[in-house]
């Protein structure tokens, strides 16, 4: 039964050919294209290709796209004049900073400097503020992904026990606003978690984000468990894997996202929407 595998890939292309043709209107009626800035610091693998991903579908829909990378140990004021810079620029409408950031770096002092009115990713306190309100102004990319696919697949979670593994600010924590919005029952997980597989055992639905290869197997989850998965896990011989063990749980899943193809290229489209979305915003002004 293939259809129980929920096809990300599939569904993000789709709409990354929607808003292909979208922008190619709004260029012939002589508007300027979508922009967006990316700032990556570290040399981190992984980072280096979710960045790439954003760019090759940021450039196939005909938008503009500035990548800074810098070194690790770079100046946080430099960052920040640059977000400053940024915010200004009238061709940018989004703002990203790729995260994690280094240990050494003020996480929440960079991403506050960013104007909220750019913040693609719903992590300034005023966006997360009215995630938190019921009432978001933008929809965090990972999270609005997910809720695109039980969307598009017509899954009704209304009342579904939630196990979510965990807490980051950009996966655990938003994705917990958003399902509750549809009347999930929601636990949230994290590393220190007691008898985690107590929990995962009674989930209908599992949503797992921790950047650990394989965790999840048969032995934690129920016949008919909904699961997606959010890691993305490059092992030494080079196979990308997620955090959940996709041949292990298969049988006892009603739907699950595979890796790679299921979340990630969502999260890629989702931001995609939200620039547009901000874009949007400034031509209605
Ligand atoms: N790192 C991994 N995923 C994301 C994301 O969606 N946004 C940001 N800013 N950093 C990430």
């Amino acid at each position: 039964m293939l259809n129980k595998i929920i096809d990300g890939k599939k569904i993000s292309e789709h709409i990354q050919n929607k808003i292909k043709n979208k922008i190619k209107k709004k260029i012939k009626s002589g508007k300027r294209p979508p922009g967006i800035a990316i700032i990556l610091i570290g040399n981190s693998y992984s980072a280096k290709i979710y960045v790439k991903k954003k760019k090759n579908a940021c450039k196939n829909v005909g938008y503009i796209f500035k990548y800074w990378n810098f070194k690790n140990h770079v100046k946080e004021n430099k960052i920040i004049n640059l977000i400053k810079k940024l915010n200004k620029n009238k061709q940018i409408d989004g703002i990203l900073i790729q995260l994690p950031l280094p240990v050494n770096m003020n996480t929440n002092k960079i991403l506050n400097s960013i104007s909220y009115k750019k913040d693609v990713d719903c992590l300034h306190p005023y966006n997360a503020g009215c995630l938190f309100q019921k009432n978001p102004r933008i929809h965090p990319c990972t999270p609005k992904g997910i809720i695109t696919l039980l969307k598009r697949y017509k899954i009704n979670i209304k009342g579904l026990n939630t196990v979510i593994i965990g807490d980051s600010n950009i996966v655990g924590r938003p994705i917990s606003m958003e399902l509750l919005k549809y009347k999930c029952t929601i636990t949230i997980t994290n590393k220190h978690t007691k008898n985690l597989i107590n929990y995962t055992k009674q989930a209908d639905l599992l949503i797992v984000a921790i950047g650990k290869s394989n965790f999840i197997n048969k032995n934690w989850i129920k016949k008919n468990v909904i699961i997606f998965d959010v890691g993305i896990n490059k092992l030494s011989n080079g196979t990308i894997t997620g955090d959940v063990n996709f041949k292990s749980v298969y049988e006892k899943t009603s739907y699950i996202t595979p890796v790679p193809g299921g979340v990630g290229p969502m999260t890629v489209i989702s931001l995609l929407e939200n620039v547009l979305y901000i874009y949007e915003k400034y031509y209605k002004k």
